[in-house]
């Protein structure tokens, strides 16, 4: 995926050795570049506790979607009494449309095992995994490669750094739906087990693998370590804006000029998102943003003001999921774009929760009959029955999230819906749907959409 690069001023924590060294060189040509140099540093010198304050400091959120705090993360695994703690980097990439997460990794494998050599360390795990999508192939083969040259030269593994502890990094391929991305399934497939989230609380914090205390980050999250530790959590925290910390990878993609992965300060506007960095729309006509991967939301081209948090993004009604933003212009219709991710998410649910395996078949059948022109008097009440119905049932955040597509769709395109319900019409010409054959009960009271 191609890089894009910021303005000079932005500061680069997680791409800026992107092409200073060669992720299939030797382990020497990966240290000339500065890897591994905060963690031989930092280990035999900083106390745990001085590395999580850092971390605190920074405000460093994790960048698996949610924007958990890191520091209170690591600071409640750390804090429990237990022979046993763990440490797995999430670097499944659940949304298969997004590869930020594989850019990093087969771009700089050694900062995401720095940083996992870090958070280690700071909550005492004489174990970590990191779970990589079996079908990354090139950067299993360059994590794999990364582990080795580093416990040969003895910076991980037993007494690592000659410092009195063990720190042992195993790679893990996993392979499975898009619910294998979330923390306690991923756990689960680690274990050997059927992967399927578990009800939460306990969280993996408390009890993860093998019932031991556990930190789950993803793999952006903890290639930010480094950059944290070595400079200091204040000046990690300055690199965000309006009041936001540190910085984020967001792969842009859809009708605009320049495609790929770019790292962008954290809090910044969608507007200088896709006009700064992505270059603007070819056509001019943006008509929607989809934000955050299958399960995200679409937001109209009057929420470009927004800010790219998690918060402020799911009180818009869409989510930083993945990190993936698409600009679409007046070709794509949303109509037929939801009901295709409300399908998908519906395909990949693991059927442990019934509102979930059921439900998200039938809104998707809903949205089929929207764009084929079959739709039912009922279906508009029904939709909205179903939606809140599914995010009362939920199990596990994918369920939640499922309704977003159409729930967005429905809150900020709702002449686009009534065209095809009410008129049988596809403003954008991609669906063919029949004249509504009877007329149609009057729109449900709109369910807000939520991450
Ligand atoms: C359906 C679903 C899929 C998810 N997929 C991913 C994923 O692919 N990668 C990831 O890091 N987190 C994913 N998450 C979030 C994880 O459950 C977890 O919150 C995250 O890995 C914690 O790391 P962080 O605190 O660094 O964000 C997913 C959550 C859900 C509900
Ligand atoms: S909510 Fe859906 S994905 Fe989550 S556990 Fe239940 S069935 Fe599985």
């Amino acid at each position: 995926m191609a890089i894009i690069k910021g303005p000079a001023e932005w500061r680069s924590v997680l791409l800026a050795r992107a092409s200073a060294y060669d992720p299939d060189g030797s382990l020497a040509e990966a240290e000339r570049a500065g890897a591994w140099v905060t963690w031989r540093k930092t280990a035999p010198t900083q106390s745990p506790a001085s590395i999580i304050r850092s971390v605190s400091t920074a405000d460093l959120r994790g960048r698996g979607g949610a924007g958990y705090p890191t520091g209170r993360k690591w600071q409640t695994v750390a804090a429990q009494g237990s022979d046993r703690r763990y440490v797995v980097a999430n670097g499944y990439e659940a949304d298969p449309g997004a590869q930020l997460d594989r850019t990093l990794m087969e771009t700089d494998p050694h900062l995401v095992l720095e940083g996992l050599a870090l958070a280690a360390f700071a909550v005492g795990a004489r174990e970590s995994f990191i779970a990589v999508k079996a079908t990354y192939t090139t950067a299993v083969r360059r994590l794999r490669a990364a582990i080795r040259s580093a416990e040969e030269a003895g910076y991980i593994g037993q007494d690592a750094l000659g410092a009195g502890f063990d720190l042992h990094i195993e790679l893990r391929e996993l392979q499975g739906a898009f619910v294998l991305g979330e923390e306690t399934a991923l756990l689960r497939s680690i274990e050997g087990k059927r992967p399927q989230p578990d009800q939460r609380p306990p969280y993996p914090a408390e009890r993860g693998l093998w019932d031991k205390p556990t930190v789950v980050n993803n793999v952006e999250t903890l290639a930010a370590v480094p950059w944290i530790v070595a400079n200091g959590g204040e000046a990690y925290a300055k690199l965000g804006m309006n009041g936001q910390a540190g910085t984020t990878l967001v792969q842009l993609g859809g009708t605009v000029n320049r495609a790929g992965v770019a790292e962008v300060p954290m809090g910044i506007p969608l507007r200088d998102l896709l006009r700064g960095v992505a270059g603007g729309e070819p056509r001019g006509r943006l008509k929607a943003l989809f934000i955050g991967g299958p399960s995200g939301g679409f937001l109209p081209p009057e929420a470009l003001d927004t800010q790219l948090t998690p918060g402020s993004l799911s009180e818009m009604g869409a989510i930083m999921g993945s990190g993936s933003i698409l600009a679409l212009d007046g070709t794509t219709c949303l109509v037929d774009l939801a009901t295709l991710m409300t399908r998908f998410m519906g395909d990949e649910a693991c059927g442990k929760t019934i509102p979930c395996r059921i439900g998200t078949r039938r809104l998707y059948e809903i949205g089929e009959r929207y764009i084929t022109g079959r739709t039912r008097p009922t279906d508009q009440q029904l939709m909205a029955d179903l939606c809140s119905d599914i995010r009362d049932g939920a199990l596990c955040g994918h369920e939640i999230s499922a309704t977003n597509p159409l729930l967005s769709g429905m809150r900020y395109f709702r002449d686009e819906f009534d065209a095809h319900i009410l008129r049988g019409e596809c403003p954008a010409g991609v669906c063919r749907p029949l004249p509504p054959v009877a007329a149609q009960t009057p729109a449900a009271a709109p369910v807000s959409p939520r991450a």
